[in-house]
Protein backbone atom coordinates (compact mmCIF):
# COMPACT_ATOMS: atom_id res chain seq x y z
CA UNK A 1 0.00 0.00 0.00
CA UNK A 2 1.21 3.65 -0.74
CA UNK A 3 0.26 6.52 0.49
CA UNK A 4 0.71 9.49 -2.55
CA UNK A 5 -2.53 11.25 -1.72
CA UNK A 6 -5.61 11.26 1.04
CA UNK A 7 -7.09 9.26 -1.83
CA UNK A 8 -5.44 6.42 -0.91
CA UNK A 9 -7.51 6.22 2.58
CA UNK A 10 -11.17 5.80 3.13
CA UNK A 11 -13.05 8.18 5.75
CA UNK A 12 -12.46 5.46 8.24
CA UNK A 13 -9.41 4.51 8.06
CA UNK A 14 -8.27 8.31 8.01
CA UNK A 15 -10.08 9.15 11.33
CA UNK A 16 -8.66 5.56 12.73
CA UNK A 17 -5.41 7.08 11.52
CA UNK A 18 -5.46 10.26 13.83
CA UNK A 19 -6.27 8.04 16.91
CA UNK A 20 -4.03 5.92 16.44
CA UNK A 21 -1.24 8.78 16.25
CA UNK A 22 -2.62 10.26 19.28
CA UNK A 23 -2.36 7.10 20.75
CA UNK A 24 1.10 6.81 19.73
CA UNK A 25 1.76 10.13 20.81
CA UNK A 26 0.48 9.32 24.63
CA UNK A 27 2.62 5.85 24.89
CA UNK A 28 5.48 6.15 22.68
CA UNK A 29 7.23 3.12 24.74
CA UNK A 30 4.51 1.10 23.39
CA UNK A 31 6.03 1.53 20.11
CA UNK A 32 10.00 1.29 20.66
CA UNK A 33 10.84 -1.63 19.04
CA UNK A 34 8.05 -2.03 16.13
CA UNK A 35 10.28 -1.23 13.68
CA UNK A 36 13.00 -2.96 14.47
CA UNK A 37 15.40 -4.02 11.48
CA UNK A 38 13.06 -1.87 8.82
CA UNK A 39 14.52 0.91 6.89
CA UNK A 40 13.07 3.92 5.03
CA UNK A 41 14.84 5.62 2.02
CA UNK A 42 13.89 9.11 2.22
CA UNK A 43 14.24 10.84 -1.25
CA UNK A 44 14.37 14.58 -1.69
CA UNK A 45 14.18 16.43 -4.67
CA UNK A 46 13.44 19.71 -2.50
CA UNK A 47 14.18 21.43 1.17
CA UNK A 48 12.58 20.14 4.29
CA UNK A 49 12.93 20.72 8.10
CA UNK A 50 9.90 18.96 9.21
CA UNK A 51 9.26 15.94 6.83
CA UNK A 52 12.71 15.35 7.10
CA UNK A 53 13.02 15.53 10.86
CA UNK A 54 9.75 13.58 11.36
CA UNK A 55 10.21 10.56 9.30
CA UNK A 56 13.80 10.36 10.40
CA UNK A 57 13.01 10.37 13.81
CA UNK A 58 10.13 7.99 13.68
CA UNK A 59 11.99 5.41 12.60
CA UNK A 60 14.85 5.67 15.03
CA UNK A 61 12.22 6.16 18.46
CA UNK A 62 10.83 2.76 16.58
CA UNK A 63 13.83 1.18 16.44
CA UNK A 64 14.68 1.42 12.69
CA UNK A 65 16.69 3.29 10.43
CA UNK A 66 16.35 5.94 7.78
CA UNK A 67 18.57 6.81 5.10
CA UNK A 68 18.12 10.58 3.72
CA UNK A 69 18.99 10.88 0.15
CA UNK A 70 19.26 14.11 -1.16
CA UNK A 71 18.27 13.74 -5.29
CA UNK A 72 20.96 15.80 -6.39
CA UNK A 73 24.15 13.32 -4.85
CA UNK A 74 22.63 10.24 -5.51
CA UNK A 75 22.03 8.86 -9.70
CA UNK A 76 18.58 10.06 -9.81
CA UNK A 77 20.13 13.02 -11.01
CA UNK A 78 20.76 11.14 -14.41
CA UNK A 79 19.42 7.75 -14.28
CA UNK A 80 15.77 6.40 -15.22
CA UNK A 81 13.69 7.17 -12.61
CA UNK A 82 12.16 3.80 -13.14
CA UNK A 83 15.40 1.39 -12.89
CA UNK A 84 16.77 3.59 -9.75
CA UNK A 85 13.58 3.36 -7.83
CA UNK A 86 13.28 -0.35 -8.70
CA UNK A 87 17.06 -0.70 -7.23
CA UNK A 88 16.16 1.42 -4.27
CA UNK A 89 13.46 -0.49 -3.40
CA UNK A 90 15.78 -3.59 -3.29
CA UNK A 91 17.34 -2.27 -0.09
CA UNK A 92 14.83 -0.80 1.92
CA UNK A 93 11.33 -1.73 3.40
CA UNK A 94 9.55 1.83 2.17
CA UNK A 95 10.72 4.80 0.34
CA UNK A 96 9.17 8.34 1.41
CA UNK A 97 9.81 11.25 -1.44
CA UNK A 98 9.37 14.84 -1.95
CA UNK A 99 9.60 15.30 -5.91
CA UNK A 100 9.03 18.84 -7.87
CA UNK A 101 6.19 16.65 -9.86
CA UNK A 102 3.13 14.83 -9.05
CA UNK A 103 3.86 12.46 -12.59
CA UNK A 104 7.44 11.30 -10.33
CA UNK A 105 6.16 10.29 -7.55
CA UNK A 106 3.79 7.96 -9.49
CA UNK A 107 6.93 6.78 -11.49
CA UNK A 108 8.51 5.90 -8.07
CA UNK A 109 5.04 4.45 -6.47
CA UNK A 110 4.59 2.30 -9.87
CA UNK A 111 8.40 1.13 -9.93
CA UNK A 112 8.74 0.33 -6.41
CA UNK A 113 8.32 -2.83 -4.88
CA UNK A 114 7.66 -1.24 -1.44
CA UNK A 115 5.48 1.25 0.29
CA UNK A 116 5.88 4.92 -0.98
CA UNK A 117 4.87 7.90 0.92
CA UNK A 118 4.27 11.57 -0.51
CA UNK A 119 6.99 13.81 1.73
CA UNK A 120 5.29 16.45 -0.48
CA UNK A 121 4.54 17.52 -4.31
CA UNK A 122 3.47 20.11 -6.09
CA UNK A 123 -0.17 19.17 -5.82
CA UNK A 124 -0.52 16.98 -2.74
CA UNK A 125 0.93 16.95 0.84
CA UNK A 126 -0.86 14.54 2.75
CA UNK A 127 1.34 13.60 5.91
CA UNK A 128 1.28 17.25 6.83
CA UNK A 129 -2.75 16.76 6.91
CA UNK A 130 -3.02 13.91 8.80
CA UNK A 131 -0.52 15.52 11.27
CA UNK A 132 -2.96 18.86 11.02
CA UNK A 133 -5.99 16.69 11.64
CA UNK A 134 -4.18 15.63 14.69
CA UNK A 135 -3.60 18.41 16.47
CA UNK A 136 -7.38 19.59 16.10
CA UNK A 137 -8.98 16.40 17.47
CA UNK A 138 -6.19 16.89 20.16
CA UNK A 139 -7.14 20.35 20.90
CA UNK A 140 -10.94 20.46 20.16
CA UNK A 141 -11.72 16.60 21.24
CA UNK A 142 -13.73 15.89 18.01
CA UNK A 143 -13.46 16.14 14.41
CA UNK A 144 -17.05 16.05 13.26
CA UNK A 145 -19.10 19.20 13.04
CA UNK A 146 -16.11 21.42 13.21
CA UNK A 147 -14.97 24.38 10.17
CA UNK A 148 -12.16 25.17 8.92
CA UNK A 149 -11.70 28.47 6.81
CA UNK A 150 -8.65 28.27 4.46
CA UNK A 151 -6.79 31.60 3.33
CA UNK A 152 -4.01 31.55 1.13
CA UNK A 153 -3.14 30.48 -2.72
CA UNK A 154 -5.00 27.38 -3.72
CA UNK A 155 -1.86 24.73 -3.78
CA UNK A 156 -1.02 21.57 -2.56
CA UNK A 157 -1.71 21.96 1.15
CA UNK A 158 -5.52 23.35 0.58
CA UNK A 159 -5.94 20.47 -1.55
CA UNK A 160 -4.75 17.60 0.84
CA UNK A 161 -6.87 20.00 3.23
CA UNK A 162 -9.92 19.73 1.29
CA UNK A 163 -9.20 16.00 1.18
CA UNK A 164 -8.52 15.54 5.05
CA UNK A 165 -11.29 17.49 6.45
CA UNK A 166 -14.27 16.31 4.16
CA UNK A 167 -13.08 12.36 5.01
CA UNK A 168 -12.99 13.69 8.34
CA UNK A 169 -16.21 15.41 8.53
CA UNK A 170 -14.67 18.70 8.84
CA UNK A 171 -17.00 21.59 7.06
CA UNK A 172 -14.10 23.39 5.38
CA UNK A 173 -14.21 26.89 3.29
CA UNK A 174 -11.56 28.28 0.66
CA UNK A 175 -11.03 31.52 0.36
CA UNK A 176 -7.67 31.12 -2.73
CA UNK A 177 -8.03 33.99 -5.21
CA UNK A 178 -5.04 32.24 -6.51
CA UNK A 179 -4.82 29.53 -7.91
CA UNK A 180 -1.83 27.50 -8.38
CA UNK A 181 -2.05 25.95 -11.68
CA UNK A 182 0.38 23.25 -11.07
CA UNK A 183 -1.75 21.99 -8.06
CA UNK A 184 -5.31 21.74 -10.08
CA UNK A 185 -7.34 18.85 -9.04
CA UNK A 186 -10.43 18.86 -10.71
CA UNK A 187 -11.71 15.75 -9.22
CA UNK A 188 -10.81 16.11 -6.20
CA UNK A 189 -12.72 19.24 -5.84
CA UNK A 190 -15.52 17.58 -7.02
CA UNK A 191 -15.39 15.14 -4.86
CA UNK A 192 -15.26 17.21 -2.46
CA UNK A 193 -18.05 19.01 -3.04
CA UNK A 194 -20.68 15.84 -3.53
CA UNK A 195 -19.90 15.59 0.32
CA UNK A 196 -21.72 19.07 0.92
CA UNK A 197 -18.08 19.97 3.43
CA UNK A 198 -16.58 21.83 0.85
CA UNK A 199 -17.64 25.40 -0.21
CA UNK A 200 -15.38 28.04 -1.90
CA UNK A 201 -16.10 31.36 -1.14
CA UNK A 202 -14.58 35.02 -1.56
CA UNK A 203 -15.55 36.58 1.35
CA UNK A 204 -12.75 36.29 3.55
CA UNK A 205 -14.64 38.03 6.63
CA UNK A 206 -17.40 35.76 6.51
CA UNK A 207 -15.41 32.91 6.32
CA UNK A 208 -13.64 33.47 9.49
CA UNK A 209 -16.49 34.82 11.00
CA UNK A 210 -18.29 31.89 12.06
CA UNK A 211 -15.35 29.12 12.00
CA UNK A 212 -13.44 27.20 14.36
CA UNK A 213 -10.03 26.50 12.51
CA UNK A 214 -8.15 29.30 10.66
CA UNK A 215 -5.79 27.81 8.81
CA UNK A 216 -3.08 29.74 5.93
CA UNK A 217 0.05 28.26 3.85
CA UNK A 218 3.22 30.19 1.83
CA UNK A 219 1.97 31.97 -0.85
CA UNK A 220 5.05 30.41 -2.76
CA UNK A 221 5.79 27.28 -2.96
CA UNK A 222 9.44 26.64 -1.71
CA UNK A 223 11.53 25.73 -4.57
CA UNK A 224 10.32 29.75 -5.97
CA UNK A 225 10.82 31.70 -2.97
CA UNK A 226 14.17 32.64 -3.42
CA UNK A 227 14.10 32.18 -6.93
CA UNK A 228 15.33 34.99 -9.10
CA UNK A 229 13.85 34.14 -12.04
CA UNK A 230 10.31 34.00 -9.92
CA UNK A 231 10.67 37.44 -8.50
CA UNK A 232 7.64 39.47 -10.74
CA UNK A 233 5.54 36.09 -10.08
CA UNK A 234 6.30 36.66 -6.19
CA UNK A 235 5.54 40.20 -6.27
CA UNK A 236 2.28 40.38 -8.38
CA UNK A 237 0.94 37.09 -5.63
CA UNK A 238 1.77 38.78 -2.90
CA UNK A 239 0.32 42.22 -4.18
CA UNK A 240 -3.02 40.35 -4.47
CA UNK A 241 -2.71 38.26 -1.49
CA UNK A 242 -1.94 40.71 1.07
CA UNK A 243 -5.83 41.93 1.64
CA UNK A 244 -6.04 38.11 2.53
CA UNK A 245 -3.05 37.93 5.20
CA UNK A 246 -4.41 36.47 8.35
CA UNK A 247 -3.79 39.33 11.00
CA UNK A 248 -5.55 40.46 14.52
CA UNK A 249 -7.53 43.03 12.14
CA UNK A 250 -9.08 39.68 9.91
CA UNK A 251 -9.50 37.80 13.35
CA UNK A 252 -11.16 40.58 15.53
CA UNK A 253 -14.33 38.90 14.05
CA UNK A 254 -13.59 35.58 15.79
CA UNK A 255 -10.74 35.96 18.15
CA UNK A 256 -11.43 32.48 19.33
CA UNK A 257 -10.26 30.84 16.00
CA UNK A 258 -7.56 28.60 16.17
CA UNK A 259 -4.94 29.40 14.24
CA UNK A 260 -3.05 26.93 11.99
CA UNK A 261 0.36 27.29 9.27
CA UNK A 262 1.90 23.94 8.49
CA UNK A 263 5.31 25.86 8.33
CA UNK A 264 7.77 27.47 6.73
CA UNK A 265 5.87 30.56 7.92
CA UNK A 266 6.64 33.71 6.04
CA UNK A 267 5.97 36.01 8.53
CA UNK A 268 4.17 39.84 7.72
CA UNK A 269 3.04 37.77 3.99
CA UNK A 270 0.16 35.39 4.64
CA UNK A 271 0.81 35.68 8.54
CA UNK A 272 1.40 38.69 10.76
CA UNK A 273 4.01 37.39 13.22
CA UNK A 274 1.80 38.96 15.99
CA UNK A 275 -0.67 36.31 15.75
CA UNK A 276 2.43 33.33 15.74
CA UNK A 277 2.55 33.49 19.22
CA UNK A 278 -0.93 34.19 20.39
CA UNK A 279 -2.70 31.49 23.11
CA UNK A 280 -4.42 30.26 20.24
CA UNK A 281 -2.18 29.42 17.80
CA UNK A 282 -1.40 26.23 17.65
CA UNK A 283 1.13 26.34 14.83
CA UNK A 284 4.14 25.00 16.81
CA UNK A 285 2.13 21.44 18.65
CA UNK A 286 0.99 21.23 14.81
CA UNK A 287 4.95 20.95 14.05
CA UNK A 288 5.71 18.63 17.10
CA UNK A 289 3.00 16.35 15.62
CA UNK A 290 4.08 15.82 12.07
CA UNK A 291 6.83 13.39 14.35
CA UNK A 292 3.53 11.62 16.18
CA UNK A 293 1.76 11.09 12.81
CA UNK A 294 4.82 10.11 10.81
CA UNK A 295 5.27 7.24 13.31
CA UNK A 296 1.79 6.01 12.61
CA UNK A 297 2.44 6.72 9.06
CA UNK A 298 5.32 4.16 9.15
CA UNK A 299 3.73 1.47 10.99
CA UNK A 300 0.50 1.52 9.09
CA UNK A 301 2.78 0.83 5.88
CA UNK A 302 5.78 -0.83 7.46
CA UNK A 303 4.66 -2.05 10.16
N1 LIG B 1 5.38 21.54 6.48
C1 LIG B 1 6.45 20.92 5.94
O1 LIG B 1 6.32 19.99 5.12
O2 LIG B 1 7.64 21.37 6.39
P1 LIG B 1 9.03 21.13 5.62
O3 LIG B 1 8.86 21.71 4.23
O4 LIG B 1 10.05 21.85 6.42
O5 LIG B 1 9.28 19.66 5.55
Amino acid sequence: MHLLTLKDLSSKEVVDLIDFSLKMKKSPADYEFSLEGKSLAMIFQKTSTRTRLSFEVAMTQMGGHSIYMDWRSTNLVLADLGDETRSISGYVDGIMARVLKNNDLNVIAGASTVPVINGCDEKYHPCQIVADLVTIKEKKGRLKGLKLAYIGVHNNICNSLIEGCTKAGIKIVTVTPFVNEASVDVELVKTAKSTGLYEKSIDVKAAVEDCDIVYTDTWVDMEFFLDPQFKKEKEKRVKMMLPYQVNKELLKGNTDALIMHDMPIHRGYEISADIIDQPNSIIYTQSENRLHSAKAILKKLLG
